[in-house]
């Protein structure tokens, strides 16, 4: 059960986007005054869309947020090539990158397009684990993101980590290909032991669908996770829920 002060719910998409920016101005400052870079790695799907376009184009957001400072990493992404409609990346380029200095930006894109989806895990984890040895940001043999964006489907899932997937059961590799059978394809995605390490996790979630799993997940006591979002516990960090009042809306432990 997650303690209520964790849940915050905005009126509607457009306040929890300007919302989830302020915060994420805030941990950026933070991590820039602790140890010189922000690390995030962002979230795929659709309602991040609105967080990505507010930060590069609210004035005050985008003239505050340290960006030369900043490493953009992808917790997953399709098995697809970078200008797929579906790609995580080319939803994150059109809502934030290509409205933005290319000198500002440090994005490290996975190669999502590679005819192999192994190498493509192995290539990521390989091009994190040069970054974040050579920056000092590990946390017993795993990355540290300083921030990790995540959304939840109307199945629990989070990243790619679906139930019953091969993924869900990793605890040594950072990035791993998935087979997902109920979508017929491989995704790529950051591992638990990656994602329970970070500082600050925040789960964007937004719609009415989601309402009934997250009624579920954040209100019934069950004594095993039941979704792979409820496997999303940060070891050394904090975890906070923005949500819309749609998605809220089946919440009674909160105000929505
Ligand atoms: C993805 C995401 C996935 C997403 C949820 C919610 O690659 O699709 O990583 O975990 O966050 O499916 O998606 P929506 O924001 O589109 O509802």
């Amino acid at each position: 059960m997650v303690k209520p002060q964790q849940v915050e719910v905005y009126p509607d998409v457009a306040a929890l986007s300007v919302a989830a920016g302020q915060r994420f101005l805030q941990l950026a400052q933070a991590a820039v005054a602790r140890h010189s870079v922000f690390t995030v790695a962002l979230a795929g799907g659709s309602t991040p869309r609105g967080l990505y376009t507010a930060l590069a184009t609210d004035p005050h957001l985008r003239a505050a947020i340290p960006w030369a400072r900043i490493h953009f990493f992808f917790g997953d992404e399709r098995h697809v090539p970078p200008g797929h409609p579906d790609s995580n990346f080319r939803m994150a380029d059109e809502a934030m990158f290509q409205r933005l200095p290319r000198e500002w930006l440090h994005v490290h894109r996975l190669p999502g397009e590679l005819p192999d989806p192994a190498e493509a895990a192995d290539i990521y984890a390989a091009e994190m684990r040069r970054f974040f040895e050579a920056q000092g940001l590990m946390e017993d043999e795993f990355p540290r993101f300083d921030l990790v964006l995540l959304g939840m489907g109307p199945d629990g899932h989070t990243a790619s980590l679906f139930h019953g997937t091969p993924a869900l059961q990793e605890t040594r590799r950072w990035v791993v290909a998935n087979w997902v059978e109920k979508l017929k394809t491989h995704r790529i995605t950051m591992t638990l032991p990656v994602l329970n390490r970070a500082a600050g996790i925040i789960m964007l979630v937004a719609g009415a669908e989601k309402a009934p799993i997250l009624a579920e997940v954040l209100e019934l006591t069950a004594p095993e996770p039941k979704y792979p979002v409820q496997m999303v516990q940060p070891v050394k960090g904090t975890k906070r829920w923005m949500l819309d009042k749609a998605a809220a809306a089946e919440l009674t432990a909160v105000q929505t």
